[in-house]
């Protein structure tokens, strides 16, 4: 199967930084079907070796085992080409076609790795350029829109020249090994699905924290923040791995109306719960990695008065059978204490405690997504440690089984954007997101950014390298809980 794939943007970012290092690994591990071109698409004025150099040069900056020997490149980059295109020159989409069609290849892929802003009329006039045939595919990157009807303005346009299924919405989170691994956890094992229910589980936390700053990212974060930029698309992504029901197959469509059922049933937000139940966030100066960081409004390109929010807590319920009454927490940011990305499962104590057991324990089940990729089981024990105190009365001691999965399957696995781009390739749309999805998140999300921007409070600041405001903690706490940090 002969395919090209063409990366509008591919002099951005997100093409140096990620796309071209993950098809050099597929290419590397030989995953990347051979008769391939990659077609980078951009306004500058360059030839193909010249585009092969920069990215050559580019790939210095790759971590060590990842970065190609010379010779290794010189093969990858034979795949190379390069086209000078304006996204707004019907003549320059018509150059691009004279390529494609000069092989014809059976699949052609759309990459738009561009600013947002920039869908709609790409997709306009990739239709009118005739680009847009049954053998194409396209590839959006998020965010897609700042809000419901942005998102939805978009989501029309390209349903007027694709169809569903040539739509490859990407959130890279679903391409993560250890994502996959969640739902094998899930729909590969019997072993939890008794468990996995509302009389057995006190509640849930999903936590993606960064210790990062917004680094250079500054003027686009100003416009988005911790809510549209992680919330909407991976932190409801992993919310809906957890809370879904089994779906009848591994079909993308089975997984997607599941997952499309858990965002319709979170419990709509009223002006209590907004107030209660919505903590925003700002880092202000601190410390990480034992220097001094600033603050997010000393970013480069941020407003010195911005109310963007760089964290986010949030306690939902979801309104159905299996989870009514469960609080699911989520939280996310920016200059964290610690980069951690996790999924908690809270089970709620014995019925009938017969034994003593320090306060706080119970069973938990821990999902570490990164940078640990791997399965905690808390449980507790009979310790045996101490004679005198086990004559009185026998207490019950944490332990724990832990399943670490780089250690088990660490040289074998595949990134993220490897994964997906993949995919695309292979036209396999389990792992993106359906437009009918994305609009369910919006939707739910929506009343929160119009309550921040009307409410006279802005986000509450928090220090560089600690977990965010307080107000976070607190909002658990009303519940009984915490977060598993401050249980430690
Ligand atoms: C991106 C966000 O989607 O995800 C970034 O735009 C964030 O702000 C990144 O840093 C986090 O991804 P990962 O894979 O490093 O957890």
């Amino acid at each position: 199967m002969s395919f090209d794939l063409v990366l509008f943007g591919g002099t951005g970012d997100l093409a140096w930084r990620k796309l071209m290092p993950a098809l050099f690994q597929a290419f590397r591990h030989g995953s990347l079907p051979p008769g391939g071109r990659i077609i980078g698409v951009a306004r500058d004025d360059l030839s193909d070796d010249q585009y092969r150099a920069l990215i050559q040069a580019r790939f210095e900056e790759v971590e060590g085992a990842k970065r190609p020997s010379p010779d290794e490149f010189a093969r990858f980059a034979s795949l190379l080409q390069f086209v000078q295109l304006d996204l707004s020159k019907p003549a320059d989409y018509a150059r691009l076609k004279a390529k494609l069609e000069s092989r014809n290849a059976d699949t052609v892929v759309m990459y738009l790795a561009t600013a947002p802003g920039l869908f709609t009329m790409a997709c306009e006039q990739l239709g009118a350029a005739g680009l847009a045939t049954p053998r194409t595919r396209i590839v959006l990157e998020k965010p897609l829109g700042h809000d419901l009807a942005s998102n939805r303005a978009i989501n029309e346009t390209v349903r007027r020249v694709f169809d569903e299924r040539q739509v490859f919405r990407i959130d890279h989170y679903l391409g993560k090994p250890s994502v996959q691994n969640l739902f094998a956890l899930r729909f590969g094992n019997a072993l939890f699905e008794p468990l996995w229910r509302r009389e057995l589980i006190a509640n849930i936390q999903i936590t993606i924290a960064e210790d990062l700053g917004v680094e250079k990212r500054g003027a686009f974060y100003e416009t988005t923040g911790a809510l549209r930029d992680m919330v909407q698309n991976h932190a409801l992504q992993l919310l809906c791995a957890i809370a879904m029901e089994p779906p009848i197959s591994a079909d993308a469509d089975a997984i997607r109306d599941e997952k499309l059922k858990v965002l319709r049933s979170l419990q709509p937000w009223t002006q209590d719960t907004l107030e209660r139940h919505a903590i925003r966030g700002q880092y202000t100066a601190g410390t990480a990695y034992g220097e001094r960081v600033p603050g997010y409004r000393e970013e480069p390109g941020v407003d010195p008065h911005s109310r963007t929010e760089t964290f986010v807590a949030l306690r939902t319920e979801i309104d159905n059978w299996r989870w009514a009454g469960v609080p699911f927490y989520i939280r996310t940011g920016k200059r964290l204490a610690s980069r951690d990305a996790r999924i908690e499962i809270n089970f709620r104590p014995t019925p009938h405690p017969i034994y003593p057991a320090p306060a706080g324990c119970s069973n938990q089940l821990v999902i570490n997504l990164q940078p640990k990729d791997g399965l905690e089981l808390h449980l507790l024990a009979e310790g045996q440690d101490n004679r005198r105190a086990a004559r009185k009365s026998r207490t019950l001691a944490p332990v724990q089984l832990d399943l670490d999965f780089d250690k088990r399957f660490g040289s074998e696995r595949v990134g993220a954007y490897e994964r997906l781009l993949l995919d695309v390739i292979d036209g396999r749309l389990n792992l993106f997101v359906r437009s009918d999805e994305q609009e369910a998140a919006w939707r739910w999300v929506e009343p929160i950014l119009e309550h921040w921007q009307h409410s006279s409070q802005g986000p509450r600041p928090y220090a560089a390298g600690t977990w965010g405001p307080s107000a976070s903690s607190a909002m658990i706490a009303r519940d009984g809980h915490c977060w598993s940090e401050e249980n430690r």
